[in-house]
């Protein structure tokens, strides 16, 4: 354990929005699938990181549903980029224990891309020491949406009451069902926006914002968000008084 870390306050559930691909690569004179591209390199450090500092879950947001607004080489190549990378880290993957899932409309990627997940997905099921869970055509909005017809066909289905339409009951609907709700979200490339990730289950995250491109983003980073996040007191709507004395 790094010595400025607490272990004992490592968050379970570290969200990451990636973000300065293209901007890193046109800073470079290359074009923005070779900031993916080297994007795939900071996936895999900070995934090892994460493993190694004892964090449970790690949501990636890797494609959002505004996504496919981009230039049609670029989702190309960006899907062209997710089977490949997925194809040459399952074994490393799966050697470290990392366990594959995902959250978003991702029965709507290319058919190779859905392959390609649900095979990583099914071989590194049993696997325990982190859930890296990627976030691919991914809108929280539509995410909620989704969840709220669904409720409301087990209202019109007499399968639930309305009295029992509770936090439990709609957490539970939501693509992120049975997963903690992060306790730190880190955006990298200089913006402070949430963009349309998580909007539920961001409700108390503390939020860590770097001005590093994401194709930079290392070890050194997440370590740097996470001694961020140990040093902020989370009060979830309590006073400071109240979270000092346990009441
Ligand atoms: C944001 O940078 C990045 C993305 C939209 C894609 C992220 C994808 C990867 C890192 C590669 C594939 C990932 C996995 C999980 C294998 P941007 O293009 O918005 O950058 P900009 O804001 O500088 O234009």
């Amino acid at each position: 354990m790094p010595k400025q870390l607490d272990s004992s306050n490592i968050p379970k559930h570290i969200a990451i929005i990636m973000d300065g691909n293209g901007r890193w690569a046109k800073a470079k004179g290359q074009d923005r699938l070779y900031g993916h591209l080297s994007g795939v390199d900071s996936v895999r450090e900070t995934l090892k990181a994460a493993v190694e500092l004892g964090v449970k879950f790690l949501t990636l947001y890797a494609f959002s549903a505004e996504n496919w607004g981009r230039p049609q080489q670029e989702v190309e190549g960006l899907m062209e980029l997710l089977v490949s990378s997925i194809h040459g880290e399952l074994s490393t993957m799966h050697e470290n224990g990392v366990r594959l899932t995902t959250i978003g409309e991702v029965n709507k990627l290319p058919g190779a891309c859905v392959e390609s997940l649900n095979e990583a997905i099914s071989e590194t099921a049993n696997n325990t020491n982190i859930n890296l869970v990627l976030a691919l055509n991914y809108s929280s909005r539509e995410e909620i949406l989704f969840a709220t017809r669904a409720i409301a066909e087990q209202v019109q289905g007499n399968v639930l009451n309305i009295e029992e339409i509770s936090m439990d009951s709609f957490e539970n609907a939501l693509y992120t069902k049975g997963i903690p709700d992060p306790e730190l979200v880190i955006r990298t490339s200089g913006e402070h926006r949430i963009s349309n990730f998580l909007l539920w289950q961001l409700a108390y995250a503390e939020l860590h914002f770097t001005p590093v491109f994401w194709p930079e983003f290392r070890r050194e980073h997440l370590i740097e968000a996470i001694y961020d996040y140990q040093r902020r007191e989370r009060r979830f709507g309590k006073t400071s008084e109240q979270v000092i004395s346990g009441t």
